[in-house]
C-alpha cells in the first residue's frame, strides 16, 4: 500500500518515541529547577564571608554584638549599592553616639569579588532586596569614589 518499507516505519516510530522522551524529560527536569532552589555560588560566598569575618562585630543575624553594630534596619541597605560597597572597601571612621565612643570598621581584607558577593548577599539579607553586584561593579564604585574624595582634598 504505502511506497515506505515496514522496517523504516518502525524504525522512524521508534525514532519519534526516543524523541519525545527526551522532550517530556527535559520539560520536568526544566520545571523542578525553580529560580529559589537553582544553586547560587556567589550569595554562599557572601554568606561565607559574613560569618567569618562581618559577624564578629555585627552578630550572626546582623543584631550586633554586645549592644553595638546592629545591622538590622538601616537605610543604607535601601540605598544605592556604592553606598554599600563604599563602607566595606574604605571601613566606617569612628563616631560618636548617644555618649558612646563607637570603635571604627576596618577596610575589607577581601578582593573586588569577595566584596561583590558579600555586598550581594547582605543587602539580600538586610535590605531584603535582590541586586547581584559583580567586582567590575566594586571597581567602579571604589574608583568613584576616590575620584570624589580627591576632588574634595585637593580643590
Ligand atoms: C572589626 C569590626 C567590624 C568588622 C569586621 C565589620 N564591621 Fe561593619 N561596622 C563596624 C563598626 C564599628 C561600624 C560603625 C558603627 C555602626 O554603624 O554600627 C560598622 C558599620 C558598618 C556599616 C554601615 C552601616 C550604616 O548604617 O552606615 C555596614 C553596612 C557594615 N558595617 C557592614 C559590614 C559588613 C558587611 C562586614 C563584613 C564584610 C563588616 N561590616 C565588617 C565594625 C565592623
Amino acid at each position: 500500500m504505502s511506497g515506505i518499507p515496514a522496517r523504516t516505519r518502525r524504525w522512524s516510530s521508534f525514532v519519534v518515541i526516543g524523541v519525545s522522551t527526551i522532550a517530556i524529560a527535559g520539560a520536568i527536569m526544566g520545571g523542578k529547577q525553580h529560580p529559589s532552589t537553582r544553586p547560587e555560588p556567589q550569595l554562599d560566598r557572601g554568606k561565607a564571608i559574613y560569618s567569618d569575618y562581618c559577624a564578629r562585630c555585627h552578630g550572626g543575624d546582623g543584631n550586633g554584638v554586645a549592644g553595638r553594630n546592629d545591622l538590622r534596619n538601616r537605610p543604607i541597605w535601601k540605598q544605592p549599592a556604592d553606598d554599600v560597597i563604599t563602607v566595606l572597601a574604605f571601613g566606617v571612621a569612628g563616631s560618636e553616639a548617644a555618649g558612646a565612643i563607637r570603635a571604627s570598621m576596618p577596610p575589607i581584607p577581601y578582593d573586588d569579588g569577595d566584596l561583590a558577593a558579600v555586598a550581594t548577599y547582605t543587602i539580600q539579607q538586610f535590605g531584603d532586596r535582590t541586586v547581584r553586584i559583580t567586582p567590575e561593579h566594586v571597581r567602579n564604585a571604589k574608583e568613584h569614589h576616590r575620584a570624589k574624595v580627591r576632588e574634595r582634598l585637593l580643590r
